[in-house]
């Protein structure tokens, strides 16, 4: 087949499977229904003039996948400009929908090492197992689709197997979009996405949902794109594009929510810690030590940018009991001042050092219109010292509406990150920021955890 067979449009039909079954199959636990199926992005979205892959030099694995989309490999020609649509683009992630006459397929790539991912990449083997599943189930109730021409049609008859999920996609909202060959869409709730997906897709859906910038396909020449990506873009102390989730779906009254919370920073490692949020698509908190917030105003912006909450922490990190209520004002004030330089807008609660407090700081901070944050789940990481102690107590201590304390200020503590989510998550829990873990929060008045 030559490449001009290949712009043969998404919703042709190829030679069609049937996807009957007569077999009443289990409910499955997740609930699919009928969507629209989203439109491709403008090109330039992704920086590209045109959406051909002469214009994917950077990412040699990407550019031979598109060329095979729905070609046999002994039929691809290296030179043929293969088209493709861009469904997004944003942080270090590309997507872009190939095209061929079976519907094509989607592929993600990270631009910041080269890494090319199926779609069916971005779920877990058991979420590919229980979405193929709740998708027969959906089709076998003839559920109308809102994207497609088998419109209200259950004997309609499609060119994707259940078993085969080409085309999966985000919307902004981090609802999961199926489509299908003969572009009949279908959608998985975003509360219910999060146990299905694999890292690739976290690091998909952050991207897709924070509507951040992309960091472009990276220059240089291809082969040295390739191998030394890398260490060809910024180095981390440039903030890392924002993942900004939105946790509107998330409500802490129904799921198991816990909030990550990072102390005394921002210092030299927390754009590392931003990366490995984005990478796992959690918000967290961070109280700001105000003369760290001075001296890293690009990293405040970065923290806010990235979709997290901003907390105040005072300038000097003295005991508040020690000190006049004036120079408490004065402490957290000119925190909260150096913080809104920074990100544009001031911190939303306040975390006293060593959580000491009295009634006296309690009134300023009344006064200040701040909530105090305390926490339920201490590491000890300043103590410990110690990657996986610093895990080991985070992930102990975890309860329902529980608040971590942990620093950024330490690299064993940022260490520990990684692993902390992945056993919390393991476990069912849901990220939230402090304010978004409670209802309502009120100025001057104490929180040690949800419920
Ligand atoms: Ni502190």
């Amino acid at each position: 087949m030559g490449w001009a067979a290949l712009v043969v449009p998404v919703l042709a039909l190829a030679a069609c499977t049937s996807p009957a079954t007569t077999e009443e199959a289990d409910v499955p636990a997740t609930a699919v229904v009928s969507a629209e199926a989203p439109a491709a992005l403008d090109p330039a979205a992704a920086g590209l003039e045109v959406a051909d892959t002469s214009a994917l030099g950077a990412l040699p694995d990407l550019v031979t996948q598109v060329q095979q989309c729905g070609v046999a490999d002994a039929e691809v020609d290296p030179a043929a400009v293969a088209p493709f649509e861009v469904v997004t683009a944003g942080r270090q992630v590309l997507g872009v929908h190939c095209l061929a006459d079976d519907g094509g397929r989607t592929l993600y790539a990270d631009v910041a090492d080269g890494s090319v991912w199926s779609a069916q990449d971005l779920l877990t083997q058991e979420g590919q197992a229980e979405v193929s599943q709740a998708l027969a189930a959906a089709r076998a109730d003839g559920g109308t689709q809102a994207g497609g021409d088998a419109a209200g049609d259950p004997a309609a008859e499609v060119s994707v197997t259940a078993g085969s999920l080409a085309d999966l996609r985000f919307d902004e909202a981090g609802n999961l979009i199926m489509i299908e060959g003969n572009g009949a869409a279908w959608k998985v709730d975003a509360g219910e996405v999060d146990s299905l997906l694999s890292e690739r897709g976290r690091l998909v859906r952050g991207a897709v949902r924070s509507g951040g910038e992309f960091r472009g396909i990276t220059v240089g020449n291809s082969a040295q794109a390739h191998v030394v990506n890398a260490a060809l873009l910024p180095p981390p102390a440039a903030p890392i594009a924002p993942p900004a989730p939105p946790a509107g779906s998330v409500d802490c009254a129904v799921a198991k929510c816990i909030a990550l919370t990072f102390d005394d920073g921002p210092g030299p490692e927390t754009p590392r810690l931003l990366q490995i949020l984005a990478d796992k698509d959690v918000p967290a908190t961070f109280f700001m030590v105000g003369k760290n917030a001075q001296a890293r105003p690009e990293t405040v912006k970065a923290v806010l940018d990235a979709g997290h909450e901003l907390g105040d922490h005072t300038w000097n990190h003295p005991d508040l009991r020690t000190v006049s209520a004036e120079q408490v004002r004065k402490e957290v004030s000119d925190t909260s001042a150096a913080i809104a330089a920074g990100a544009g807008q001031g911190p939303t609660v306040m975390r006293p050092p060593y959580g000491a407090t009295n009634d006296t700081v309690l009134s300023v901070l009344k006064d200040l219109g701040l909530p105090v944050v305390m926490w339920s789940v201490d590491t000890e990481d300043w103590k410990n010292k110690s990657t996986s102690e610093t895990r080991a107590r985070a992930v102990a201590g975890a309860h329902p509406g529980a608040i971590i304390l942990q620093h950024d200020i330490h690299s064993w503590s940022i260490d520990a990150v990684p692993g902390i989510i992945d056993d919390l998550r393991a476990q069912g829990y849901s990220f939230v920021t402090v304010s978004q873990l409670f209802d309502t929060m009120n100025p001057g008045e104490k929180y040690f955890s949800r419920g």
